[in-house]
């Protein structure tokens, strides 16, 4: 993919055309696979690593007709076993992923392994002739977006589609076409963050699994909490800002849960998109407060998003008088300004009372951006249904998947710098794009 883009392609354009690819991708695809399923074009496809997530995306795919499980893989005798009972259409069964990449009648895989495997897994795969979805992030290593880069221009027909749920998110989608369409003025922050208090710490049975069952723990295996947490909102605003950031500031400490793992147990990290485009995202693991979620602020609005909700904050706009006045919002649209502060419920309408004067202001606000095409009353389907749905249509229908190599790695090349930043205590730049 990257072959066709001209060198004088901006950064931004780049991932904005990565992006509008991949939206097209999105929708249409859903509803023609969910609705009319070829009984002989299913995909045919085995699943590598049936841990957690593994069993989480099994569970979607058993209500997914365009793709046919026909080999599951895990070197965790107990995972696989789970993995076999989730999808339950008895697939064959394997320890060794090469076995499973060596079968002819698999189109795809999945994969959902510990993070220092994806790379090596999605190159076996892509040069055995596979469709792949990978879970983010994409790669461990810099020098790994490069290898993966080669090998899946070397196999253009082969889709490689990362498992960023977030773009398969009718709330995000919908978030975004705000800020593309204006409604938040000039975005200059995106402030997200992953806040709980829990150990994040997996029982074992027996000591020798440790390892195995708590690989988030060791750096040998994983990039913590910026690759598991970190990665879904750099992507965030990666799509807000439209391209990657050129710096990462950042912190962090083994402050709290002092048990014998190597990676931080909460971290800060300020992104510079050049600008004056910011994006500051925390974790921490001793309070959970503040929950999950982003904020996308604009100089005339906020977007505050948690993943069930969206809220629009119109700005307050200076000589504003109080009570009913009106006040003009962008495209001539009026509302009071107390229901402009109160926020605009985007989604879901469900949770919308009309309790009186303030909710009917808001009603009238989403009935304005509904007529502007930019409110959807209710996401009709899990995000991570979704990517399955795609990644299907990706391959039956010959067309980008809704997350593309480019995005993958400007988004696992942000977590990467990032914990360098942290490590270091040093300001860490981009030189060049990264895909
Ligand atoms: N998109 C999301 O929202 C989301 C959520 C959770 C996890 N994830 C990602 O999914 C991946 C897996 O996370 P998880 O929580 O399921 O971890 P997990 O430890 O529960 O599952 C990983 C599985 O891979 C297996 N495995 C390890 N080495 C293997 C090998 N060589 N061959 C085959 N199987 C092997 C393990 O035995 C385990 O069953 C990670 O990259 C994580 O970041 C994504």
């Amino acid at each position: 993919m990257k072959d066709k883009v001209n060198d004088e392609v901006t950064r931004r354009n780049f991932l904005r055309s990565a992006a509008s690819a991949a939206a097209l991708a999105a929708l249409p695809g859903v509803a023609a696979i969910a609705e009319n399923p070829g009984p002989n074009d299913a995909v045919r496809y085995g699943f590598i690593g049936t841990g957690t997530q593994g069993c989480t995306l099994l569970r979607f795919l058993t209500t997914i007709p365009a793709g046919r499980c026909i080999a599951t893989c895990d070197i965790y005798p107990p995972n696989l076993k789970k993995g076999v009972e989730t999808i339950g259409s008895k697939p064959d069964t394997y320890e060794d992923y090469r076995q499973l990449l060596d079968r002819k009648d698999i189109d795809a895989v999945l994969i959902a392994t510990p993070l220092y495997l994806h790379a090596r897994m999605t190159i076996d795969a892509l040069e055995a002739g596979k469709h792949v979805f990978i879970e983010k992030s994409m790669f461990f290593k810099e020098e790994e977006a490069e290898q993966i880069r080669k090998v899946s221009a070397a196999h253009p027909k082969q889709v490689l589609q990362v498992g960023l749920h977030r773009r398969s998110s009718v709330l995000y989608q919908t978030a975004m076409e705000m800020v593309g369409k204006g409604a938040l003025g000039r975005v200059l922050l995106v402030q997200s963050r992953v806040t709980t208090h829990s150990s994040w710490r997996r029982p074992v049975a027996d000591a020798k699994y440790e390892r195995l069952i708590n690989w988030r723990m060791y750096r040998e295996y994983s990039g913590g909490l910026m690759a598991e947490m970190g990665s879904h909102f750099i992507d965030i605003a990666n799509w807000a800002f439209e391209g990657e950031p050129v710096s990462v500031i950042g912190t962090g400490g083994l402050d709290y849960w002092k048990d014998g793992r190597e990676v931080h147990d909460n971290i800060q990290s300020i992104f510079d998109y050049g600008g004056g485009g910011r994006h500051y995202f925390h974790c921490m693991l001793f309070n959970g407060h503040h929950s999950n979620g982003v904020m996308i602020m604009g100089d005339q609005g906020t977007l505050d998003i948690t993943d069930d909700r969206g809220i629009y904050f119109r700005e307050p706009v200076a000589k504003i008088s109080s009570g009913p006045a009106k006040e003009n919002w962008w495209a001539g649209a009026t509302v009071s300004k107390a229901a402009a502060q109160k926020g605009v419920l985007i989604f879901p309408e469900k949770e919308a009372k009309d309790s009186g004067f303030v909710d009917r202001e808001s009603l009238y606000a989403r009935r304005w951006l509904a007529s502007m095409g930019i409110y959807h009353p209710e996401e009709p389907y899990d995000p991570y249904w979704g990517e399955l749905v795609n990644f299907f249509a990706s391959i039956r229908e010959n067309k980008a998947p809704v997350v593309p190599l480019e995005i993958g790695t400007a988004d696992a090349m942000a977590v990467i710098k990032a914990n360098r930043a942290i490590d270091t205590g040093q300001k860490t730049s981009w030189t060049k794009k990264s895909a």
